[in-house]
């Protein structure tokens, strides 16, 4: 090897990175961030608690340490702050169940090759099949990806001294956003639009956190849902634009700005990437999960959400960081 020959190993690791998702995923399903959380500290103290092999807990520490989720330190193990914020089952924006959740999509990737290569899912699609019940295992898993953007929201909208406002969450799925912004301003009310098993899970999930007495659902197609005129305060359009083309966006948007109080805003919350399509690097890799799961989805730029938005009678349009997403608040 030349000194101007790059090392193997950055390409080895990328290629490997399903290794990634196996090794997170596998610990999470048996709970070891919860586990060193709660104090075990040896592959011999996480095989008993999680009633796991000790060989397969050395393993997965070893694992860990290499994706850098957990760290060594005088012979015992411990949760880097990163695993402790969002991989300890039980916190407001734990991830422990998405990362479960991604591990049983791994095998999907095997007919990415194809997909590319047609333009398109393979098998018609997921997305675009009304009441499809894959978002009954999603939905939950995936509430707490949207913490970040909605404690951003309770910030960047006032919502704590707001007062008596109304708020419609369209494809709320688990009322994340209603779980935390009627928390954070108790005469707030919300209404979330949604497949009617997903709205019953979203209406457990909000009751568990004290305010489900505020919280209401209408079960529907938000395609073809009258969202009424001149109701809400706040509307909600969060993880739904990137399933959708730039057609239905306009349209859904359209009619999300009749039905908005004169001065309301609209909050979408989505993976957005730069204008000339050069970042963010999450939202980047997300276009490929799109390709495969919808027939016309794909992650957005920040100039297509503005052209939308403002062809929807909106006049006003700001982007917040969410990290990995991005909030567009639109008045
Ligand atoms: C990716 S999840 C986003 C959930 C939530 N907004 C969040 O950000 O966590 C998409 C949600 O939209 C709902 N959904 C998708 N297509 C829909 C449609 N045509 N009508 C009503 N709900 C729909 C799904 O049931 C699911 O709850």
């Amino acid at each position: 090897m030349t000194n101007n020959q790059p090392a193997p190993d950055g390409v080895m690791r990328l290629i490997n990175g399903y290794w990634n998702t196996g090794v997170i995923g596998a610990a999470a399903t048996h709970r070891v961030f919860t586990h060193l959380e709660n104090g075990a500290g040896t592959a011999e103290e996480i095989a008993a608690l999680a009633e796991i092999s000790e060989r397969g807990a050395q393993s997965l520490l070893d694992g860990l340490v290499s994706v850098e989720l957990v760290a060594l330190e005088d012979g015992r193990y411990r949760n880097t702050p990163a695993a402790s914020a969002f991989l300890v089952e039980g916190k407001p924006a734990s991830l422990a169940g998405f990362a479960k959740l991604k591990l049983q999509h791994t095998g999907s990737l095997i007919d990415l090759p194809e997909v590319v290569r047609t333009g398109g899912p393979l098998t018609g699609g997921e997305t675009e099949v009304a009441d499809n019940p894959h978002w009954e295992g999603i939905v939950p898993a995936i509430a707490g990806v949207s913490v970040p953007a909605a404690d951003a929201g309770v910030e960047a909208l006032g919502i704590a001294d707001a007062g008596e406002i109304t708020i419609l969450d369209v494809g709320g799925g688990s009322g994340i956003y209603s779980s935390i912004w009627l928390k954070a301003n108790p005469a707030a009310r919300a209404v979330q639009l949604d497949w009617e098993p997903i709205n019953a899970i979203a209406r457990r999930l909000v009751a568990e956190q004290g305010v489900g007495e505020r919280f209401t659902t209408l079960n529907g197609d938000f395609h073809t849902t009258d969202f009424g005129t001149g109701e809400y305060d706040i509307a909600v359009y969060s993880h739904i634009a990137h399933q959708e083309n730039a057609e239905s966006n306009i349209e859904v948007f359209t009619r999300l700005r009749k039905a908005l109080k004169p001065g309301g805003a609209l909050v979408v919350a989505d993976y957005v990437v730069d204008d000339d399509r050069s970042a963010p690097a999450f939202p980047l890799l997300f276009a490929l999960e799109m390709l495969l799961k919808s027939k016309e989805g794909g992650t957005w730029r920040r100039a297509d959400y503005r052209d939308w938005l403002i062809k929807a009678g909106f006049e006003d349009v700001t982007f917040h960081d969410a990290p990995p997403a991005t909030m567009v608040i639109a008045r």
